[in-house]
């Protein structure tokens, strides 16, 4: 019985591939490396495959026995879901397709489905509970939160069991050194503020200091990577055991602001660099809090890394250190 990886060659599947091989799961990455690294794939089997090829994907399943699946392969850039919407309805929902529909061929009743906070769009209270409204203001949301309902009523009408994680912030890399983040483009927070104290980028811009929060920069919810390696693992446990399929919110409940970022790095990597200020994005929500009392309640969740520093410091050491 093997756990199928769709997109683990990627920078938060690679950290779950990690955490089930210490598990003792045997796992299969599935990845056609459009973004992952084929070096981030250090444990379990690799296979080059897309999701958008139907036979690529029946491939897999017959090679291997396939228990369960967690799906991270998809699009994620959200100000190109805006003017590519096409590109992102097919890969995240159409491929998506593709894969239960064969998961449902071969008898494979278990997936892990990486949804995201975009989902809720711009709240109007926070911490974010996950029976508050889910209104996205953008296409990428919008894609994961149609997943969101074809897991529902592929459950009602296949009894497809699934968790749904919606992931805050994703940050940090693993302690270890052994993996990281790399996108490219880049366009999360505290890998672009490493650059600029890694001398590799001339600044960094904050977007907006005059939101409603204490110092007028935009409020995120950051969450360590092994953070949610450990959630997803929790996660597969409580499908295992016979439990709901359910949704579950993944953030630390804390809110940290882009300057308090900024100063983090700087108090971490001792280094100083340029700071400017610009006018605000369209459609950035001033503030961004998960509630994850219902992870912490149904699954048992605990996080370990949830101080900015710690997050900032595992994420300069893969930085300086080890970056693909
Ligand atoms: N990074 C975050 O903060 C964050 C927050 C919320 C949700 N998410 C979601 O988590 C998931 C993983 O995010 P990430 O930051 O690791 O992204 P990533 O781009 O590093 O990983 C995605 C992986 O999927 C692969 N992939 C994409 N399309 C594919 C296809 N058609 N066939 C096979 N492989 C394909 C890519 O090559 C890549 O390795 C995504 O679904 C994303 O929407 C991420």
């Amino acid at each position: 019985m093997a756990i199928l990886i769709c997109g683990g060659a990627g920078y938060i599947g690679s950290h779950i591939n990690k955490q089930l091989n210490k598990e003792g799961y045997d796992t299969v990455v599935f990845d056609n490396l459009v973004y992952g690294h084929r070096e981030a794939v250090k444990w379990g089997t690799f296979v080059n495959g897309d999701l958008a090829n139907v036979s690529d994907i029946e491939k897999v399943f017959a090679d291997y026995k396939i228990d369960a699946v967690f799906h991270f392969a998809a699009y994620a850039y959200v100000g190109e879901s805006v003017t590519e919407p096409e590109k992102y309805y097919y890969n995240n929902v159409v491929n998506t397709l593709n894969l239960l529909k064969v998961m449902k061929e071969h008898g494979c009743k278990r997936i892990i489905f990486s949804s995201t906070c975009a989902t809720y769009g711009e709240p109007k209270k926070v911490p974010i509970t996950e029976d508050m409204p889910q209104n996205p203001i953008n296409p990428y949301g919008a894609t994961k939160l149609m997943m969101e309902r074809i897991f529902k009523d592929y459950h009602k009408a296949y009894g497809l069991e699934f968790v749904v994680l919606r992931y805050f912030n994703a940050a940090g890399c693993d302690p270890d050194g052994d993996i990281g983040e790399s996108h490219d483009p880049e366009t999360h927070i505290i890998p672009l503020v490493l650059d600029a104290a890694g001398g590799n980028r001339p600044d960094i811009k904050v977007f907006g200091t005059d939101y409603d929060t204490p110092d007028g920069s935009c409020i995120r919810d950051y969450i360590h990577v092994s953070d949610l390696a450990s959630a997803h693992l929790l996660a597969l446990h409580h499908l295992e055991n016979g439990r709901e399929s359910d949704f579950f919110n993944l953030g630390n409940a804390k809110g940290t602001s882009v300057l308090e970022v900024i100063d983090s790095v700087k108090r971490v990597t001792g280094r100083s660099f340029n700071v400017v200020y610009a006018d605000r994005r369209p459609g950035d929500p001033a503030k961004l809090v998960g509630s994850c009392d219902k992870a912490m309640k149904v699954l048992g969740w605990q996080p370990q890394y949830a101080d900015i520093d710690i997050i900032v410091s595992h994420a300069w050491n893969w930085h300086e250190h080890a970056k693909y």
